[in-house]
Protein backbone atom coordinates (compact mmCIF):
# COMPACT_ATOMS: atom_id res chain seq x y z
CA UNK A 1 0.00 0.00 0.00
CA UNK A 2 3.23 2.45 0.56
CA UNK A 3 2.41 5.25 -1.73
CA UNK A 4 5.67 5.42 -4.09
CA UNK A 5 8.73 8.05 -3.10
CA UNK A 6 6.87 8.82 0.40
CA UNK A 7 8.26 7.30 3.94
CA UNK A 8 4.58 5.92 4.77
CA UNK A 9 4.22 2.48 7.48
CA UNK A 10 1.39 0.55 7.95
CA UNK A 11 -0.12 -0.13 11.89
CA UNK A 12 0.92 -3.81 12.67
CA UNK A 13 -2.15 -4.87 13.41
CA UNK A 14 -5.67 -3.58 14.01
CA UNK A 15 -4.90 -3.38 18.51
CA UNK A 16 -1.79 -1.54 17.11
CA UNK A 17 -4.02 1.15 15.58
CA UNK A 18 -6.38 1.53 18.60
CA UNK A 19 -3.78 1.65 21.28
CA UNK A 20 -1.90 4.40 19.13
CA UNK A 21 -4.95 6.19 18.67
CA UNK A 22 -6.18 6.01 21.88
CA UNK A 23 -2.91 6.80 22.91
CA UNK A 24 -2.91 10.13 21.32
CA UNK A 25 -6.50 10.75 22.77
CA UNK A 26 -5.40 9.62 25.92
CA UNK A 27 -3.26 12.37 27.10
CA UNK A 28 -3.19 16.19 29.22
CA UNK A 29 -6.80 16.78 27.64
CA UNK A 30 -7.48 13.75 29.58
CA UNK A 31 -6.22 14.47 33.68
CA UNK A 32 -5.25 18.22 33.17
CA UNK A 33 -7.47 19.93 30.89
CA UNK A 34 -10.28 18.09 31.65
CA UNK A 35 -10.65 18.63 35.54
CA UNK A 36 -9.71 22.04 35.14
CA UNK A 37 -12.59 23.17 32.18
CA UNK A 38 -15.40 21.05 34.48
CA UNK A 39 -14.04 22.77 36.99
CA UNK A 40 -14.27 26.43 35.57
CA UNK A 41 -17.56 26.01 33.67
CA UNK A 42 -19.17 24.71 36.86
CA UNK A 43 -19.10 20.51 37.40
CA UNK A 44 -22.00 18.34 36.10
CA UNK A 45 -23.90 20.68 33.87
CA UNK A 46 -21.02 20.48 31.82
CA UNK A 47 -20.00 16.99 31.88
CA UNK A 48 -23.86 16.15 30.54
CA UNK A 49 -22.88 18.65 27.50
CA UNK A 50 -19.58 16.99 27.04
CA UNK A 51 -21.21 13.86 26.88
CA UNK A 52 -23.56 14.86 24.78
CA UNK A 53 -20.82 16.39 22.43
CA UNK A 54 -19.03 13.62 22.18
CA UNK A 55 -21.72 10.97 21.41
CA UNK A 56 -23.60 13.33 18.79
CA UNK A 57 -21.14 15.44 17.10
CA UNK A 58 -17.44 13.72 17.76
CA UNK A 59 -18.64 10.28 17.22
CA UNK A 60 -20.12 10.49 13.80
CA UNK A 61 -16.94 13.23 13.17
CA UNK A 62 -14.40 10.99 14.16
CA UNK A 63 -15.21 8.09 11.69
CA UNK A 64 -15.13 10.88 8.84
CA UNK A 65 -11.18 12.07 9.64
CA UNK A 66 -10.57 8.00 9.39
CA UNK A 67 -12.33 7.10 6.49
CA UNK A 68 -11.08 10.41 4.72
CA UNK A 69 -7.67 9.77 5.71
CA UNK A 70 -7.93 5.96 4.95
CA UNK A 71 -8.92 6.40 1.73
CA UNK A 72 -6.40 9.07 0.27
CA UNK A 73 -3.61 7.69 2.53
CA UNK A 74 -2.48 11.09 3.20
CA UNK A 75 -1.82 14.35 5.88
CA UNK A 76 -4.78 16.25 6.07
CA UNK A 77 -3.81 18.81 3.93
CA UNK A 78 -2.69 15.85 1.15
CA UNK A 79 -6.36 14.16 1.91
CA UNK A 80 -8.11 17.49 0.46
CA UNK A 81 -5.49 18.17 -2.67
CA UNK A 82 -6.08 14.53 -3.76
CA UNK A 83 -10.23 15.37 -3.37
CA UNK A 84 -10.23 18.55 -4.56
CA UNK A 85 -7.08 19.52 -5.87
CA UNK A 86 -6.78 23.38 -6.04
CA UNK A 87 -9.57 24.12 -4.49
CA UNK A 88 -9.62 26.46 -1.63
CA UNK A 89 -10.47 23.39 0.26
CA UNK A 90 -6.76 22.91 0.60
CA UNK A 91 -6.65 25.80 2.71
CA UNK A 92 -8.61 23.97 5.24
CA UNK A 93 -5.61 21.32 5.21
CA UNK A 94 -3.25 24.30 5.87
CA UNK A 95 -5.65 25.33 9.17
CA UNK A 96 -4.82 21.87 10.25
CA UNK A 97 -0.71 21.80 9.85
CA UNK A 98 -0.86 25.12 11.45
CA UNK A 99 -3.23 24.26 14.87
CA UNK A 100 -0.98 21.08 14.85
CA UNK A 101 2.31 23.16 15.74
CA UNK A 102 0.41 25.44 17.46
CA UNK A 103 -1.37 23.01 20.26
CA UNK A 104 2.02 20.97 20.34
CA UNK A 105 3.62 24.19 21.25
CA UNK A 106 1.52 24.77 24.58
CA UNK A 107 0.73 21.43 25.11
CA UNK A 108 4.42 20.39 25.20
CA UNK A 109 5.13 23.06 27.84
CA UNK A 110 2.30 21.67 30.31
CA UNK A 111 3.59 17.99 29.42
CA UNK A 112 7.52 19.06 30.45
CA UNK A 113 5.55 19.95 33.76
CA UNK A 114 4.38 16.96 34.12
CA UNK A 115 7.74 15.54 33.38
CA UNK A 116 9.22 17.79 35.88
CA UNK A 117 6.58 16.14 39.09
CA UNK A 118 8.60 13.04 38.23
CA UNK A 119 11.50 14.60 39.90
CA UNK A 120 9.78 17.07 41.89
CA UNK A 121 8.00 14.42 43.89
CA UNK A 122 10.88 12.73 45.29
CA UNK A 123 13.00 15.41 45.49
CA UNK A 124 11.54 18.84 46.17
CA UNK A 125 8.18 17.47 47.99
CA UNK A 126 7.52 21.34 49.45
CA UNK A 127 8.30 23.31 46.52
CA UNK A 128 5.41 25.01 45.06
CA UNK A 129 3.48 24.80 42.61
CA UNK A 130 3.68 28.90 41.98
CA UNK A 131 6.90 28.87 42.57
CA UNK A 132 7.60 26.08 40.07
CA UNK A 133 5.83 26.62 36.49
CA UNK A 134 7.18 30.42 36.97
CA UNK A 135 10.91 29.22 36.87
CA UNK A 136 12.05 29.68 33.58
CA UNK A 137 15.56 28.27 34.28
CA UNK A 138 13.59 24.57 35.17
CA UNK A 139 10.06 25.11 32.81
CA UNK A 140 12.19 25.78 29.65
CA UNK A 141 14.95 23.21 29.74
CA UNK A 142 12.25 20.77 30.39
CA UNK A 143 9.61 21.73 27.57
CA UNK A 144 12.60 21.28 25.37
CA UNK A 145 13.31 18.01 26.53
CA UNK A 146 9.85 17.04 26.13
CA UNK A 147 9.95 18.37 22.52
CA UNK A 148 13.09 16.30 22.04
CA UNK A 149 11.47 13.23 23.21
CA UNK A 150 8.41 13.89 21.05
CA UNK A 151 11.09 14.53 17.92
CA UNK A 152 12.63 11.01 18.61
CA UNK A 153 10.25 9.33 18.77
CA UNK A 154 8.30 10.64 15.40
CA UNK A 155 11.86 10.11 13.77
CA UNK A 156 11.30 6.52 14.62
CA UNK A 157 8.38 6.05 12.25
CA UNK A 158 5.04 4.79 12.53
CA UNK A 159 5.22 1.24 13.63
CA UNK A 160 8.59 1.18 15.95
CA UNK A 161 7.91 4.51 17.24
CA UNK A 162 4.49 5.60 17.78
CA UNK A 163 2.98 2.05 18.01
CA UNK A 164 5.63 0.08 20.29
CA UNK A 165 5.26 2.75 22.97
CA UNK A 166 1.66 3.40 22.68
CA UNK A 167 1.23 -0.67 24.14
CA UNK A 168 3.19 -0.84 27.17
CA UNK A 169 2.35 1.59 29.79
CA UNK A 170 -1.38 2.72 29.64
CA UNK A 171 -3.04 -0.70 31.86
CA UNK A 172 -0.51 0.63 34.57
CA UNK A 173 -1.87 4.30 34.56
CA UNK A 174 -5.17 2.65 34.56
CA UNK A 175 -4.48 0.55 37.17
CA UNK A 176 -3.19 3.17 39.18
CA UNK A 177 -5.86 5.71 38.42
CA UNK A 178 -8.03 3.50 40.35
CA UNK A 179 -6.22 3.11 43.73
CA UNK A 180 -6.05 7.16 43.51
CA UNK A 181 -10.00 7.57 43.33
CA UNK A 182 -10.54 4.89 45.85
CA UNK A 183 -8.58 7.33 47.65
CA UNK A 184 -10.43 10.12 46.68
CA UNK A 185 -13.39 8.97 47.25
CA UNK A 186 -13.04 7.97 50.61
CA UNK A 187 -11.37 11.37 51.52
CA UNK A 188 -13.48 12.95 54.41
CA UNK A 189 -15.71 15.32 52.34
CA UNK A 190 -15.16 13.94 49.41
CA UNK A 191 -19.12 14.07 49.02
CA UNK A 192 -19.21 17.99 47.90
CA UNK A 193 -16.74 17.32 45.09
CA UNK A 194 -19.01 13.99 44.53
CA UNK A 195 -22.62 16.44 44.26
CA UNK A 196 -20.26 18.95 42.24
CA UNK A 197 -19.65 16.18 39.59
CA UNK A 198 -22.72 14.68 39.44
CA UNK A 199 -25.54 16.79 40.12
CA UNK A 200 -25.83 19.22 37.18
CA UNK A 201 -27.26 22.56 37.73
CA UNK A 202 -28.27 23.67 34.41
CA UNK A 203 -28.74 26.96 35.70
CA UNK A 204 -24.46 27.73 35.49
CA UNK A 205 -24.79 26.96 31.17
CA UNK A 206 -24.09 29.77 29.16
CA UNK A 207 -22.88 30.14 25.32
CA UNK A 208 -19.06 29.91 26.99
CA UNK A 209 -19.64 26.61 28.50
CA UNK A 210 -21.45 25.30 25.42
CA UNK A 211 -18.26 25.86 23.62
CA UNK A 212 -15.92 24.67 25.84
CA UNK A 213 -17.60 21.70 26.08
CA UNK A 214 -17.50 20.95 22.28
CA UNK A 215 -14.17 22.07 22.36
CA UNK A 216 -12.96 20.06 24.89
CA UNK A 217 -14.92 17.25 23.05
CA UNK A 218 -12.57 17.51 20.38
CA UNK A 219 -9.56 17.98 22.28
CA UNK A 220 -9.87 15.39 23.70
CA UNK A 221 -10.60 12.70 20.98
CA UNK A 222 -7.95 14.31 18.85
CA UNK A 223 -10.25 16.00 16.20
CA UNK A 224 -10.40 18.80 14.07
CA UNK A 225 -6.86 19.17 13.14
CA UNK A 226 -6.28 16.13 10.83
CA UNK A 227 -4.62 13.66 13.67
CA UNK A 228 -7.17 10.92 12.78
CA UNK A 229 -6.67 11.65 9.31
CA UNK A 230 -3.29 10.87 9.07
CA UNK A 231 -3.60 7.90 11.83
CA UNK A 232 -6.11 6.71 9.28
CA UNK A 233 -4.15 7.02 6.37
CA UNK A 234 -2.20 4.20 8.14
CA UNK A 235 -4.68 1.81 8.74
CA UNK A 236 -5.74 -1.15 5.80
CA UNK A 237 -8.96 -1.15 3.84
CA UNK A 238 -9.38 -4.82 5.95
CA UNK A 239 -10.34 -2.93 9.56
CA UNK A 240 -13.47 -2.19 10.37
CA UNK A 241 -13.26 1.61 10.76
CA UNK A 242 -16.41 2.13 12.71
CA UNK A 243 -15.65 -0.32 15.82
CA UNK A 244 -11.74 0.35 15.99
CA UNK A 245 -12.75 4.41 16.16
CA UNK A 246 -16.03 3.35 18.70
CA UNK A 247 -13.40 1.61 21.00
CA UNK A 248 -10.71 4.72 20.60
CA UNK A 249 -13.79 7.39 22.06
CA UNK A 250 -15.29 4.90 24.30
CA UNK A 251 -11.83 4.97 26.01
CA UNK A 252 -11.08 8.12 26.48
CA UNK A 253 -14.48 9.09 27.52
CA UNK A 254 -13.94 6.61 30.43
CA UNK A 255 -10.54 7.69 31.25
CA UNK A 256 -11.88 11.44 31.17
CA UNK A 257 -14.66 10.46 33.39
CA UNK A 258 -12.79 8.38 35.50
CA UNK A 259 -10.13 11.40 36.08
CA UNK A 260 -12.95 13.55 37.43
CA UNK A 261 -14.02 11.22 39.86
CA UNK A 262 -10.07 11.11 41.04
CA UNK A 263 -10.24 15.31 40.99
CA UNK A 264 -13.33 16.41 42.54
CA UNK A 265 -13.49 14.87 45.45
CA UNK A 266 -9.78 15.59 46.38
CA UNK A 267 -10.39 19.15 45.53
CA UNK A 268 -13.49 19.55 47.92
CA UNK A 269 -11.81 17.16 50.61
CA UNK A 270 -8.79 19.71 50.34
CA UNK A 271 -10.58 22.91 50.50
CA UNK A 272 -9.37 23.84 47.05
CA UNK A 273 -11.54 26.21 44.25
CA UNK A 274 -12.34 23.94 41.04
CA UNK A 275 -12.75 27.23 38.96
CA UNK A 276 -8.99 27.63 40.17
CA UNK A 277 -8.26 26.69 36.20
CA UNK A 278 -4.64 25.01 34.32
CA UNK A 279 -2.66 24.58 37.91
CA UNK A 280 -5.72 22.82 39.16
CA UNK A 281 -4.19 18.88 38.81
CA UNK A 282 -1.00 19.70 39.79
CA UNK A 283 -1.74 21.21 43.22
CA UNK A 284 -4.79 18.75 44.30
CA UNK A 285 -2.74 15.39 43.42
CA UNK A 286 0.04 16.11 45.24
CA UNK A 287 -1.94 16.53 48.33
CA UNK A 288 -3.47 13.32 47.90
CA UNK A 289 -0.30 11.41 47.66
CA UNK A 290 0.96 13.32 50.60
CA UNK A 291 -1.61 11.65 52.81
CA UNK A 292 -0.70 7.91 51.00
CA UNK A 293 1.93 5.66 52.67
CA UNK A 294 5.15 5.67 49.98
CA UNK A 295 2.98 9.44 48.74
CA UNK A 296 5.86 10.75 47.30
CA UNK A 297 7.02 7.29 45.07
CA UNK A 298 3.33 7.11 43.82
CA UNK A 299 3.07 10.73 42.85
CA UNK A 300 6.42 10.16 40.99
CA UNK A 301 4.56 7.19 39.32
CA UNK A 302 1.74 8.70 38.65
CA UNK A 303 3.54 11.75 36.74
CA UNK A 304 5.59 9.77 35.00
CA UNK A 305 2.63 7.31 34.00
CA UNK A 306 1.05 10.70 32.89
CA UNK A 307 4.27 11.84 31.18
CA UNK A 308 3.84 8.87 28.90
CA UNK A 309 0.38 9.69 28.17
CA UNK A 310 1.45 12.87 27.12
CA UNK A 311 4.00 11.97 25.01
CA UNK A 312 1.86 9.66 22.64
CA UNK A 313 -0.44 12.54 22.70
CA UNK A 314 2.57 14.93 21.40
CA UNK A 315 3.72 12.35 18.99
CA UNK A 316 0.69 12.68 17.05
CA UNK A 317 0.45 16.09 16.99
CA UNK A 318 3.62 16.17 15.58
CA UNK A 319 3.37 13.48 13.00
CA UNK A 320 0.82 15.68 11.32
CA UNK A 321 2.90 18.51 10.25
CA UNK A 322 5.31 16.14 9.48
CA UNK A 323 3.44 13.82 7.89
CA UNK A 324 2.78 17.10 5.78
CA UNK A 325 6.43 17.56 5.20
CA UNK A 326 7.12 14.19 3.60
CA UNK A 327 4.30 13.63 1.50
CA UNK A 328 3.72 16.81 0.25
CA UNK A 329 6.62 18.32 0.82
CA UNK A 330 9.01 15.23 -0.30
CA UNK A 331 11.54 16.11 3.08
CA UNK A 332 12.83 13.69 4.31
CA UNK A 333 11.50 12.63 8.06
CA UNK A 334 14.47 13.43 9.24
CA UNK A 335 14.78 16.96 8.07
CA UNK A 336 10.98 17.21 8.97
CA UNK A 337 10.88 16.43 12.66
CA UNK A 338 14.22 18.93 13.37
CA UNK A 339 12.48 21.67 11.26
CA UNK A 340 8.92 21.60 12.82
CA UNK A 341 10.51 20.58 16.32
CA UNK A 342 12.90 24.06 16.37
CA UNK A 343 9.76 26.04 14.99
CA UNK A 344 7.44 24.63 17.69
CA UNK A 345 10.25 25.33 20.41
CA UNK A 346 10.15 29.22 19.13
CA UNK A 347 6.57 29.73 18.93
CA UNK A 348 5.87 27.39 22.61
CA UNK A 349 8.65 29.92 24.40
CA UNK A 350 5.92 32.90 25.32
CA UNK A 351 3.70 30.26 26.75
CA UNK A 352 6.49 28.99 29.09
CA UNK A 353 7.27 32.66 30.23
CA UNK A 354 3.15 32.96 30.92
CA UNK A 355 2.81 31.30 34.00
CA UNK A 356 4.40 34.14 36.19
CA UNK A 357 7.19 34.82 34.34
CA UNK A 358 7.00 37.62 32.20
CA UNK A 359 4.10 39.96 33.45
CA UNK A 360 2.50 41.26 30.16
CA UNK A 361 2.44 37.25 28.74
CA UNK A 362 1.17 36.23 32.51
CA UNK A 363 -1.75 38.54 32.57
CA UNK A 364 -2.95 39.92 28.99
CA UNK A 365 -5.77 42.06 29.96
CA UNK A 366 -3.66 44.90 28.54
CA UNK A 367 -4.42 43.37 25.17
CA UNK A 368 -7.81 41.79 25.52
CA UNK A 369 -9.63 43.88 28.51
CA UNK A 370 -10.62 42.11 32.21
CA UNK A 371 -12.57 39.49 30.62
CA UNK A 372 -10.10 37.80 28.58
CA UNK A 373 -10.25 35.83 26.00
CA UNK A 374 -12.90 33.31 26.09
CA UNK A 375 -12.60 34.08 29.81
CA UNK A 376 -8.51 33.25 29.84
CA UNK A 377 -5.78 35.69 30.98
CA UNK A 378 -2.34 34.03 30.22
CA UNK A 379 -0.81 33.33 26.94
CA UNK A 380 -0.69 29.74 27.61
CA UNK A 381 -4.25 29.73 28.03
CA UNK A 382 -5.82 32.08 25.63
CA UNK A 383 -3.23 29.52 23.03
CA UNK A 384 -4.96 26.73 24.14
CA UNK A 385 -8.83 28.48 23.92
CA UNK A 386 -7.96 29.65 20.65
CA UNK A 387 -5.94 26.99 19.23
CA UNK A 388 -7.64 24.03 21.23
CA UNK A 389 -11.00 25.06 21.19
CA UNK A 390 -12.01 27.49 18.82
CA UNK A 391 -9.89 26.14 16.00
CA UNK A 392 -10.66 22.79 16.67
CA UNK A 393 -14.24 23.35 16.10
CA UNK A 394 -13.39 25.73 12.90
CA UNK A 395 -11.72 22.82 11.83
CA UNK A 396 -14.10 19.94 12.54
CA UNK A 397 -16.98 22.51 10.65
CA UNK A 398 -15.24 22.98 7.90
CA UNK A 399 -14.28 19.21 7.59
CA UNK A 400 -17.36 17.61 8.42
CA UNK A 401 -18.75 20.05 5.30
CA UNK A 402 -16.37 18.83 3.27
CA UNK A 403 -16.43 14.96 3.48
CA UNK A 404 -20.47 15.41 4.11
CA UNK A 405 -20.54 17.63 0.79
CA UNK A 406 -17.70 17.90 -1.46
CA UNK A 407 -16.30 14.68 -1.36
CA UNK A 408 -20.09 13.37 -0.89
CA UNK A 409 -21.74 11.48 2.06
CA UNK A 410 -21.76 8.56 -0.80
CA UNK A 411 -18.55 7.95 -1.48
CA UNK A 412 -17.38 8.69 2.24
CA UNK A 413 -19.96 5.48 3.31
CA UNK A 414 -18.09 3.72 0.23
CA UNK A 415 -15.11 3.57 2.60
CA UNK A 416 -16.59 3.63 5.82
CA UNK A 417 -18.33 0.23 4.72
CA UNK A 418 -14.76 -1.07 3.39
CA UNK A 419 -14.42 -4.33 5.74
CA UNK A 420 -16.77 -3.30 8.36
CA UNK A 421 -19.94 -4.94 9.17
CA UNK A 422 -22.44 -2.04 9.52
CA UNK A 423 -25.33 -2.56 8.01
CA UNK A 424 -26.86 0.19 5.72
CA UNK A 425 -29.31 1.50 8.31
CA UNK A 426 -26.68 2.57 10.29
CA UNK A 427 -24.57 4.39 7.54
CA UNK A 428 -27.61 5.92 6.64
CA UNK A 429 -27.42 7.75 10.07
CA UNK A 430 -24.08 8.26 9.53
CA UNK A 431 -24.62 10.28 6.38
CA UNK A 432 -27.26 12.20 8.11
CA UNK A 433 -24.85 13.51 11.24
CA UNK A 434 -22.23 14.18 8.88
CA UNK A 435 -24.03 16.21 7.02
CA UNK A 436 -26.46 17.98 8.93
CA UNK A 437 -26.26 17.17 12.74
CA UNK A 438 -21.87 17.69 12.57
CA UNK A 439 -22.14 20.54 10.79
CA UNK A 440 -25.11 22.58 11.87
CA UNK A 441 -24.56 22.11 15.62
CA UNK A 442 -20.85 23.28 15.57
CA UNK A 443 -22.11 26.39 13.32
CA UNK A 444 -24.79 27.31 16.42
CA UNK A 445 -21.95 26.56 19.03
CA UNK A 446 -19.29 28.67 17.40
CA UNK A 447 -21.75 31.94 16.44
CA UNK A 448 -23.27 31.78 19.73
CA UNK A 449 -19.33 32.57 20.77
CA UNK A 450 -18.93 35.38 18.32
CA UNK A 451 -22.45 36.66 18.72
CA UNK A 452 -21.12 37.22 22.49
CA UNK A 453 -17.80 38.77 20.92
CA UNK A 454 -19.50 41.51 18.68
CA UNK A 455 -22.02 42.36 21.89
N1 LIG B 1 -6.14 14.34 22.68
C1 LIG B 1 -4.92 14.65 23.35
C2 LIG B 1 -5.20 14.81 24.83
O1 LIG B 1 -6.31 14.69 25.26
C3 LIG B 1 -4.25 15.87 22.78
C4 LIG B 1 -4.08 15.78 21.31
C5 LIG B 1 -3.28 14.95 20.64
C6 LIG B 1 -4.81 16.50 20.35
N2 LIG B 1 -3.45 15.13 19.29
C7 LIG B 1 -4.37 16.06 19.10
C8 LIG B 1 -5.76 17.46 20.46
C9 LIG B 1 -4.95 16.57 17.95
C10 LIG B 1 -6.32 17.98 19.31
C11 LIG B 1 -5.93 17.53 18.06
O2 LIG B 1 -4.31 15.06 25.58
Amino acid sequence: MATPGAERGQWGSRVGFILAAAGSAVGLGNFWRFPYVTGQSGGAAFVVIYLACVALVCLPYLFAELVLGRHTQKNPLGAIRTIRPGSPWVLVGGLCVLTGVFILSYYAVIAGWTFGYIFKNLLFAHLDFGHFIASPWIVIPLFALFLGLTMLVVFGGVEEGIERWSKVLMPLLIGLMIVLIVRSVTLPGAEKGLAFYLKPDFSKVTGEVIVAALGQAFFSLSLGMGAMITYGSYLSRHEDVVVAGSYVALFDTLIALMAGFMIFPAVFATGHDPASGPALVFIVLPEIFQALPLGNLIGALFFLLLSIAALTSTVSLLEVVVAYFVDERRWSRKRSVWVVGALTFLIGLPSALSQGTVAGLSNMDWLFGADGLLGQHDFLSIMDAIWGNLALALGALLISIFVGWVWGADRAAEELRQGSRVGPGLVRVWQFFIRYVCPVVIFIILLNVFRGYLG
